[in-house]
């Protein structure tokens, strides 16, 4: 398939997915666009963005030389663009001024990279979760805000068309009145092992990958991908998987925050080198119901799963009847009346990783056209992250905290509210 029969077909692709029939998008541009980590993730929305026509793609960065090699070969495929290649996403911005960005980077790079572009003139489309720590969320909505620009989270289940149709069911109040939901992901997998550290390869700027976060040794086993699992650089599965989950919270209830929050949970069972917690539980208190978070990294077993291949998504717990978010099944509807027939509609996903970025990166051009903001504005990616990161951050304290939402400050509890920032490392500045 040639370049315009690829965005052709990507685009009737597109519109088949369009899920907000509503809207009438505008006239379209070409932006210069960069991507800033160039892995998994960061490649899969580039694709998007070359599919929908409307990116010159100008350059790609990574700090690790076989990432950016691997992400601009496949790239050459897709469009006759030559993009520069950068280490230094600095570098880059100063260089290159693109229109827009995209930060895919770990989790710790998200805020100043995020910053940085948008204060050079670049709409940013930045990753879930948007930081590492709360006050940097906030500086990042400020940034926003100050330069006028869109900055669109990558939590592409706003715009999944079973879980729009599932909102609607859930607002419609067909579910009846929901008191308690419970979001979570259980994974199978043993224990692991240790493996050990080594030099850093030597395409690999290791001092510039831990970057803000302290240097810690290389270990193959963080990068790539496996940063997650450190919470040097990320905050495990609740920060990964679980901001999915609180951001349908969110979306379902309107509310802005939980007022309490309580987490437990620990390393039971894996004894390699993560310190990210392989269990843990975590209740969010908010103003009309209780969410429950709970995941696991080990004992898999059919009698949990959603469907075929994993265990995941919320159940909201209704007077009439139990709703399922899920992923790859779709969502269903039990009735509390036995006279009542199941409901359930399918997921309609797209490849590769059964995702919808197509339709988000379609919303994030028409904000940009047509100077509107969002569906995954930064202030609701900000939020959502916040529940993550507020149950991260009780996990590590070992107690409960008071919630201010307002004002983003936990009540009565100083050692608590330091936790709201870290320390950045040598000449990182902390966002403000
Ligand atoms: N929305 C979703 O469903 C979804 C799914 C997967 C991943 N993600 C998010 O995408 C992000 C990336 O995850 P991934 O799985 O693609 O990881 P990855 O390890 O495959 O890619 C991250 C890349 O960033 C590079 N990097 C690190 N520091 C950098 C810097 N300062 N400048 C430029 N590049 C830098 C790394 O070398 C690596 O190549 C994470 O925040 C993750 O949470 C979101």
């Amino acid at each position: 398939m040639n370049r315009s029969e690829f965005i052709k077909t990507s685009a009737l692709a597109g519109a088949a997915i369009a899920t907000r029939p509503l809207i009438t998008y505008a006239k379209q541009s070409t932006y210069r666009t960069a991507l800033i980590g160039s892995g998994w993730w960061g490649t899969n929305i580039l694709r998007c963005a070359i599919q929908a026509g409307q990116s010159k793609v100008i350059a790609l960065c990574d700090v690790d030389q076989r990432q950016l090699t691997k992400a601009s070969e496949e790239i050459s495929k897709l469009t006759s663009d030559r993009p520069k290649l950068y280490r230094d996403y600095r570098e880059l911005l100063a260089k290159e001024k693109p229109e827009v960005v995209i930060v895919a980077t770990p989790d710790h790079w998200h805020p100043l990279i995020a910053i940085a572009a948008m204060e050079q003139g670049a709409h940013v489309y930045v990753e879930k979760p948007i930081g590492h720590t709360v006050n940097e969320g906030r500086a990042m909505v400020r940034t926003a805000r100050q330069t006028g620009k869109v900055c669109q989270v990558g939590t592409h289940r706003r715009v999944s068309p079973h879980n729009i149709s599932g909102m609607d069911f859930l607002k419609s109040g067909k579910a009846g009145k929901i008191g308690m939901v419970r979001a979570f992901v259980y994974y199978g997998g043993g224990p692991g092992q240790m493996v050990a550290d080594e030099e850093a390869p030597k395409e690999l700027d290791w001092n510039f990958y831990c970057g803000p976060a302290p240097l810690v040794p290389y270990n193959k086993t963080i990068h790539p991908r496996g940063f997650r699992n450190y919470l040097n650089f990320a905050n495990g599965t609740l920060g990964d998987w679980g901001i999915h989950w609180m951001d349908q919270i969110l979306w379902w209830s309107e509310e802005k925050y939980p007022k309490k929050i309580y987490s437990t949970g620990g390393r039971a069972i894996k004894r390699d080198n993560g310190d990210a917690p392989d269990h843990q539980v975590a209740t969010f208190e908010f103003e009309d119901f209780t969410a429950v978070w709970e995941h696991r990294n080990f004992a898999g077993n059919t009698a949990e799963k959603t469907h075929p291949d994993q265990a995941v998504g919320v159940y909201f717990y209704g007077t009439e009847g139990t709703f399922h978010m899920g992923w790859l099944d779709g969502w269903t509807f039990y009735p509390a009346s036995k006279n009542k027939p199941v409901i359930h509609q399918d997921a309609k996903l797209d490849k590769p990783d059964d995702q919808n970025i197509a339709a988000l990166w379609t919303d994030f051009l028409d904000a940009i056209n047509t100077k509107r903001t969002p569906i995954c504005d930064i202030e609701i990616g900000h939020r959502s992250t916040n529940v993550s990161l507020l149950g991260m951050l009780s996990y590590k304290l070992g107690r409960s905290v008071a919630w201010d939402g307002e004002k983003e400050q936990i009540l009565n509890d100083p050692e608590a509210n330091k936790l709201l920032r870290r320390d950045y490392r040598g000449e990182w500045k902390y966002p403000v």
